[in-house]
């Protein structure tokens, strides 16, 4: 079965760049993932199709309201009625590789993007799953977190990305959460800086421990939280 991805967005026209760039476009052009896109104003219920009204309460900007939200997500549920309905939220759960491999793992998923204040509170209590969040700053919209849930878990695909011992080997990977360790291509020495010997050695081991050890360092001195749980 394929992974179906399905946006719910005021905003349709923000995903026509980067579902047709690179990895991403070949891997939808060669089926090993689908994605559908819904212009959630397509529900609106009234004759201005209005998305957004002002918030209970009073208070700044504006509330995406219920109705066309709702008619969305319930078309999305019909058609995949096994696929989490996510929230894209500053005050969800933290987005970290631990999940985009639970994701990958499901159906797929139902992605919907909020705008302006929010979304009404009776939507989220009701018609979604789960709601995630990708960092501790405040986006404009929910459409680039969407982008990055669907980069982030489809690349885990099996076929997508070609080589998949680059998944293993990577930061944050499945049997270590190490930062990877630095890489050096062509050309050997760069106005003045040198590849480090022991790359050009052929000696798969030393490599394999230099590699190691720089992983290590590089982790105790960027993200010493993830060598906790191992030391
Ligand atoms: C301006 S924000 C609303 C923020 C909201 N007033 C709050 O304080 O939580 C508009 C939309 O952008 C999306 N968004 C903003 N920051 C996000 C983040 N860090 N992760 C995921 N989605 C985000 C959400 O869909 C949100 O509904």
């Amino acid at each position: 079965m394929t992974f179906s991805i399905h946006i719910l967005t005021l905003f349709p026209e923000f995903f026509d760049g980067p579902l047709k760039a690179s990895l991403t476009g070949k891997a939808i052009e060669r089926g090993h993932f689908d994605v559908q896109i819904t212009n959630i104003r397509d529900f609106a219920t009234d004759k201005h199709n209005k998305c957004d009204d002002l918030p209970y309460g009073g208070g700044a900007g504006m509330v995406m309201k219920p109705e066309p939200l709702v008619g969305a997500l319930e078309k999305a549920r019909e058609q995949q009625p096994k696929a989490p309905r996510i929230l894209l939220t500053p005050q969800g759960e933290r987005f970290d590789q631990h999940i985009a491999r639970e994701l990958a793992e499901g159906p797929g998923m139902i992605l919907t993007c909020g705008r302006y204040e929010g979304v009404d509170q009776r939507v989220r209590d009701h018609w979604i799953d789960r709601e995630i969040s990708i960092g501790d700053f405040v986006l404009t919209g929910g459409e680039p977190a969407a982008m990055v849930l669907l980069d982030a878990t489809t690349r885990l695909l099996p076929g997508v990305l070609g080589n998949e011992e680059s998944i293993a080997d990577e930061s944050f990977g499945e049997d270590d959460e190490m930062l990877e360790y630095p890489q050096y291509t062509r050309p050997r020495s760069f106005r003045g800086h040198e590849v480090p010997e022991v790359l050009l050695s052929g000696h798969h081991a030393r490599i394999e421990e230099w590699r190691r050890n720089k992983a290590r360092e590089r982790t105790r001195a960027r993200r010493p939280d993830l060598l906790d749980d191992q030391e």
